[in-house]
């Protein structure tokens, strides 16, 4: 097939590939439903996808992974810079000359008996300002489908590329050449996790990615490029690259604010990116779930973008109870990977709140019962794959080129003490502080961590931070600096739903019920809420917040008081084990802040 663009580069760098992979054919990707359902085919016909029950879900899939490949692999993501110090202490650094010598080994004829696919995409929307392109070389017919839904792929992308256009180089491969008449004959196609490699060049903005199908592995345009190539970008240019959710909020005299919030992988970003309030009257409209970029407009004012045109959501616990607007994103046209599938070939998961109806199929492909079954039928990281325009609480604005401005950033995790409900920083720097020392227990979207252990994620960006993550406290830090008014900056609070009871019951009950707590960041935006100074921060008012149905008051009062004992360890804990990982790249404002709220707990 020759190429649908004079893109003199571009061509090159395909033609470069080609020869190196030895795929049977090339095809560049249009985007068209034609071309999604020709991929679907050729999936259903190696047994890798199943129909689902075009009544129940029109026009959706389900595919099982392997079980070595159903999560990002931290440990096999790579930051390959010329320079180590580059890549900081949080990153797995190889040089880039070596690295790409091993990969080349790798790649040598990894196509055989596959087409290669070149996927032109544009984050954000096509001709934003703030988007940007990328083209993504794959040999996985599921990436092509994926990413038709989670980026805006095809014909418009090359026309804004023109001949000579810059655009982000992702090459992917799965790692699994076929030999002469062999197929993939139900297996999912992936290499051994020691051949995986999730590898950034930032300083060519370039991504190399062999032997993994999945997720943020192998879907380059989400993490890849939309955080750690992204991430090195907007430092040189002075915006910011965000694992970020942004929603908008209306109170019920008709006033919208926009807010975006970072919180660590299968922490609540997409549950709350589109909750329904319980609180009468307010509105939360859904810009998107899990990326956000952010450039200064005009007015000084910082505007962000959902880079992504599709949720890839976590399915276990989404039910019609938990996130009703989840469940009808995925109605149709979506991808489930690693979820149950039920007789009459719908999908079940863990929590979707019903019962298993009858026997089930497992996400490893076997029989399973929900009275006998001793391991979940979902994995605990299985996902959907949605078009974001199919959320009924999409924002009318979740396009618009310009983006949206933010008002406030919100932090937080998994902390079952210590860490209040919510919790209001005095400053800019304040919480970059804040965003500095975000812990969190850790949970399944990573294969390779222990789950439920505590670590801390600054910003949710440990395993996204393409670039030394002292320079990106900096970074935060330098964009007050150098903000034309910093007033106008977003207000900053961290926040935590997920509070355990000494019985080991979460004391609030999360979801829609957050919303009061929106209620209370958004009015102090307003300048109309009351609050308290503590030693860490401005805590809500005992009465401040109102109280949902099930939390008394003390356990009220207790959400939102101050923990002097824990924030003494935890204060420990960022000065023996977090801040000294970052050397003398920790910028001295975060090490004086730590000292100030140091003194400011023991005098209290
Ligand atoms: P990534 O896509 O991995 O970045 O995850 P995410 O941050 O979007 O997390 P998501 O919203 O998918 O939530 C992950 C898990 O947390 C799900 O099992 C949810 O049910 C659970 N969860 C979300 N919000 C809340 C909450 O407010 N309270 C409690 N207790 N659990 C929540
Ligand atoms: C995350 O792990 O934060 C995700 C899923 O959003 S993945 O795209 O696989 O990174
Ligand atoms: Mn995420």
């Amino acid at each position: 097939m020759t190429a649908p663009t004079n893109h003199k580069k571009l061509v090159e760098w395909v033609e470069e590939f080609k020869q190196l992979c030895e795929p049977d054919a090339v095809e560049w990707a249009d985007g068209s439903k034609e071309e999604y359902d020709r991929m679907i085919k050729i999936m259903v016909d190696a047994g890798l996808a199943t129909q689902l029950n075009p009544e129940k879900r029109p026009n959706s899939y389900l595919f099982r992974s392997d079980p070595s490949d159903v999560a990002r692999v931290e440990n096999r993501t790579y930051i390959a810079s010329k320079d180590k110090e580059f890549a900081g202490p949080t990153n797995n650094w190889i040089d880039p000359v070596e690295l790409k010598e091993t990969m080349r080994g790798l790649y040598k004829g990894c196509m055989k008996g596959r087409t290669m696919y070149v996927i032109p995409f544009s984050m954000g929307p096509v001709g934003s300002d703030i988007a940007k392109i990328g083209v993504q070389i794959s040999d996985s017919p599921y990436v092509v489908i994926n990413m038709q839904i989670m980026t805006r792929v095809g014909t418009k992308v090359l026309e804004v590329l023109g001949d000579d256009g810059e655009f982000i180089k992702c090459m992917h491969s799965v790692g699994k050449p076929l030999g002469p008449g062999e197929a993939d004959n139900g297996k999912w196609p992936c290499a051994p996790i020691e051949q995986k490699y999730i590898s950034h060049f930032p300083e060519e903005r370039a991504i190399w990615s062999y032997g993994s199908g999945y997720g943020g592995n192998a879907l380059l345009g989400k993490k890849c490029l939309a955080l750690r190539i992204a991430s090195a970008q907007a430092r040189d240019e002075g915006w910011m690259a965000e694992h970020m959710l942004i929603l908008g909020i209306t109170n019920p005299a008709g006033v919208k604010r926009y807010i975006a919030a970072a919180f660590p992988s299968a922490c609540g970003k997409t549950n709350l990116a589109m909750l329904i309030p319980t609180v009468p009257g307010w509105k939360v409209e859904c810009i998107g779930d899990d990326i956000a970029w952010m450039k200064f407009g005009e007015d000084g004012q910082l505007y962000a973008i959902n880079p992504e045109a599709g949720f890839f959501g976590v399915a276990p616990g989404t039910s019609m109870d938990s996130n009703p607007n989840a469940m009808h994103s995925l109605k149709e046209n979506s991808i489930f990977t690693n979820v149950g599938l039920t007789e009459d070939k719908d999908v079940w998961w863990e929590e979707i709140g019903y019962d298993a109806p009858g026997k089930l199929i497992d996400w490893h492909g076997n029989e399973w019962e929900q009275d006998k079954a001793e391991k979940p039928a979902a994995h605990p990281n299985a996902r959907f794959t949605a078009p974001a325009a199919q959320c009924p609480a999409i924002d009318p604005a979740w396009e618009d080129p310009k983006g949206v401005p933010i008002s406030a950033f919100l932090f937080g995790g998994r902390r079952p003490s210590t860490i209040p409900l919510v919790n209001e920083a005095f400053n800019w720097n304040h919480g970059v502080f804040l965003g500095s020392i975000v812990g969190s227990e850790i949970t399944a979207a990573a294969l390779d961590l222990k789950a439920g252990t505590i670590r801390r994620d600054p910003f949710a960006m440990l395993p996204f931070c393409g670039y030394n993550m002292g320079d990106y406290f900096q970074h935060w830090i330098n964009m007050n600096k150098n903000a034309a008014d910093p007033e106008k900056l977003p207000n900053i609070y961290f926040v935590n739903w997920f509070r355990k009871s000494p019985e080991g019951k979460f004391m609030w009950p999360g979801y829609g019920e957050n919303s009061r707590v929106l209620q209370w960041i958004f009015e102090r935006c307003e300048g109309t809420a009351s609050a308290q100074e503590t030693p860490i921060g401005n805590l809500p008012t005992a009465d401040a917040i109102s109280r949902p149905d099930g939390v008394d008051e003390s356990t009220m009062a207790e959400l939102v008081a101050l923990d002097k004992e824990g924030w003494l360890k935890e204060i420990e804990d960022i000065r023996t084990g977090h801040y000294p990982k970052f050397g003398d790249k920790l910028p001295p404002e975060l090490a004086a802040l730590l000292d100030d709220l140091e003194s400011r707990l023991k005098a209290a």
